[in-house]
């Protein structure tokens, strides 16, 4: 109800600042993540980026487009302060609403094999992570199986991939909030719908780029055990039909720059791994139930390439900064397409600013281009193809077309017809 309503809410915010003195500013602060941006980094609340009413009654009030705005570091047009100037212009595509998950996920993950799209784990709320599978039918186009994930299996920021009949799940985050990692690797065989043990990494990682790549399960970056630090390590372990044939992970060339929340792809039998960030929430230090605090983030446009040689190459960068796109993408036609994610934040305001254009890089031109516009800006979307079309469902999305900060975590589903 408030949402709408910028002036009551601002006058509101201004109130509630004059009378509260430091310790109260910063109370407000944590709890109202979005509500001053000056505020935000110490005691910042991952509230601001979850369905929390209350987060979006102090929101910058609804500005009139193109009318320049006071801030606090002098005067800034409306379209920097809503964050809209990082949208790219792109054809507008027409997409056509699916059936939507039976669950909302963020930080979900999902591999496709042949009509089927498995959707693993994710975010339900800030407290409250699932710890199954469910299956969407590209033929029938329903959501049909669903199935548990083993206990002790990580429920957020998993590495992930499938030779076509396996899942290799890697590491990532375990239980809800900002809590640690768990080093615990496990595969999954889609035809018995069993569960099997592999050797864990040999350090736990947030969203660590992973890829099958020559007959190896190559796993990199991410972040580290504090959620935090971008790791730089590489290790790859031999595997066939579900089953790792080396007791240990081997040391492989470090990444060159590490972080998490990257698309790893492998295309002409090169492994190219693209986007992502350096940084990200953590738990706030001694609180007992892990609560998620907002630390200084940078996302990159960065695409490095590894080939026969063994050493990474620099390719052509993203036409902006995406990261939260691991499990956003497909090749069709010689193209990677990756759909939504989160780009830098808004310079101004910190605030942080979400995706909404399918991006395409044409793996025989080596050209970036935006393919077109999503419905809306969302990020950490479960990606798949199937017979012509591209689909997506899930993740977090904006507040609204003039507002691209992430708010409602969904489950919904489009599809929108290909022509490459
Ligand atoms: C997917 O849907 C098709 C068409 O209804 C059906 O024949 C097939 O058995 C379904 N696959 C699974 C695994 O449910
Ligand atoms: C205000 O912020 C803008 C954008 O970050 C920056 O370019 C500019 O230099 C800043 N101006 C002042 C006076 O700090
Ligand atoms: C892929 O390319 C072929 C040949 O150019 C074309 O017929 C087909 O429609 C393309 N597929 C998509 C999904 O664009």
């Amino acid at each position: 109800m408030a949402r709408n309503n910028g002036k009551h809410v601002s006058k509101k915010l201004v109130f509630l600042l004059s009378c509260a003195g430091f310790l109260g500013v910063a109370l407000i602060a944590d709890f109202f993540w979005a509500s001053s941006s000056s505020l935000s980094s110490a005691y910042s609340s991952i509230a601001s980026n979850w369905v929390l009413e209350k987060s979006e009654t102090v929101v910058v009030p609804n500005v009139v487009k193109g009318k320049a705005v006071k801030s606090k570091n002098g005067t800034h047009d409306a379209r920097i302060l809503s964050g809209t100037f990082a949208d790219l212009p792109g054809p507008e595509l027409k997409w056509e609403k699916m059936a939507s998950a039976p669950v909302p996920r963020l930080d979900g993950s999902a591999v496709q094999i042949k009509n089927l799209l498995y959707v693993f784990a994710g975010y339900g709320t800030i407290d409250y992570v699932h710890s199954h599978v469910n299956i969407y039918n590209f033929t029938d186009n329903t959501w049909g199986g669903r199935f548990n994930m083993p206990k002790e299996m990580a429920h957020s920021h998993l590495g992930m991939v499938t030779d076509g009949r396996y899942v290799y799940v890697i590491s990532g985050q375990y239980g809800p909030q900002c809590r640690g990692p768990t080093s615990r690797t496990f595969v999954l065989d889609t035809k018995t719908k069993k569960w099997s043990d592999m050797p864990p990494l040999p350090v736990p990682r947030y969203a660590p780029a992973t890829q099958l790549w020559k007959g190896r399960l190559h796993v990199m970056g991410g972040s580290k055990e504090d959620r935090h630090e971008p790791a730089l390590d590489h290790w790859s372990i031999a595997v066939k039909d579900g089953k790792a044939l080396e007791k240990k992970w081997k040391t492989e060339i470090p990444i060159p720059r590490g972080g998490p929340h990257r698309a790893c792809v492998v295309a002409d039998d090169r492994l190219l791994v693209i986007g992502g960030q350096e940084g990200d929430f953590m738990a706030k230090p001694g609180s007992p139930i892990f609560k998620c605090s907002r630390r200084s983030e940078v996302v990159y446009s960065d695409v490095y390439m590894l080939d026969d040689e063994m050493k990474w190459k620099t390719l052509p960068p993203m036409p902006k900064p995406d990261s939260h796109i691991e499990f956003a993408w497909v090749i069709v036609n010689n193209s990677i397409l990756i759909a939504g994610g989160t780009t830098e934040k808004n310079p101004v305001t910190s605030r942080m600013i979400l995706v909404g254009e399918v991006l395409q890089f044409n793996l025989r031109t080596m050209k970036w281009s935006v393919y077109g516009r999503m419905p809306y800006r969302i990020k950490t979307t479960l990606v798949g193809f199937w017979d012509g079309w591209l689909y997506f469902t899930s993740g977090q999305r904006d507040r609204g077309p003039d507002d691209p900060q992430p708010r409602k975590v969904v489950g919904e589903t489009f599809r929108t017809k290909l022509h490459l």
